[in-house]
């Protein structure tokens, strides 16, 4: 990575933690507490790359229907990495943003964020944002009402109006959308913000994904031409 262009706002869909403890005989929930520890060293490579703004998906708003001890499990395990790793984040200089439904948590998960949040809110480096309790429809849906609010009776809805509603609203595009795990989906994920970013698909597992993994997937981002809708010859002559 010299003079490759660096994408601004990177999402991750952490995906496999489960499948990488059951190929060890493990319970699933073993899989998600070494998906915390490869979370940190991501955070941190994220950081230091001074890519902007990292979005991560911890929690999506149909994982309510896996079993309930995972989900509980789950939630636990949020509470504790959010105790231990603001230290890690104040000295990465990052700041913690949730975006989701954060109001469908217990109200000690929403006191957790809350403080994780309050304690990191000066730093000016990496946007760190966990997407918990979140879909992408949902997203939509949420700015679409929020942005009908504020419309005159006859003014009709458009992107500029709803975009700025998004929980992403303060946030650079989305440049780049890498998922683990080798299935290639987007799972509800951030819809409408990936509509021009650029997709990566690796097939290793969330814990198996390092930060070598991920200088592959800014590699190749680096090598893509993004049109846009334009042609390559069009992408070619504007940057010359
Ligand atoms: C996907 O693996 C991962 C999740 C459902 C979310 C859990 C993510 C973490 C524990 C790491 C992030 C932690 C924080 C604090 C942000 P899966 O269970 O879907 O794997 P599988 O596809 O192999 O079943």
């Amino acid at each position: 990575m010299t003079d490759k262009k660096t994408p601004k706002h990177v999402a991750i869909i952490m995906d496999g933690n489960g499948r990488w403890a059951q190929q060890r005989n493990k319970k699933r929930t073993f899989g998600h507490k070494a998906g915390v520890e490869k979370t940190r060293e991501i955070v941190e490579a994220c950081a230091e790359k001074h890519i902007q703004s990292l979005t991560l998906f911890a929690f999506s708003s149909e994982n309510w229907a896996r079993p309930e001890e995972e989900v509980s499990y789950l939630m636990e395990l949020f509470i504790l990495a959010l105790k231990r790793e603001v230290r890690m984040l104040n000295k990465n200089n990052v700041q913690l943003k949730f975006i989701g439904n954060i109001a469908g948590f217990s109200s000690k998960l929403q006191k957790s964020i809350t403080d994780a949040q309050t304690q990191t809110i000066n730093n000016d480096g990496l946007q760190l944002n966990i997407a918990a309790n979140y879909g992408g429809r949902w997203d939509i849906v949420n700015a679409a009402n929020q942005a009908s609010l504020n419309l005159a009776p006859d003014e009709l809805l458009s992107e500029e109006v709803l975009e700025a509603e998004l929980t992403t609203k303060e946030l650079p595009t989305l440049d780049l959308m890498i998922r683990t795990g080798g299935e290639k989906r987007i799972s509800n994920f951030l819809i409408w913000q990936a509509a021009y970013a650029e997709l990566y698909f690796s097939d290793k597992l969330w814990p198996d994904f390092d930060s070598t993994e991920l200088d592959k997937a800014l590699e190749e981002y680096g090598d893509r031409q993004r049109r846009y809708g334009k042609t390559g010859e069009q992408i070619s002559h504007e940057t010359e």
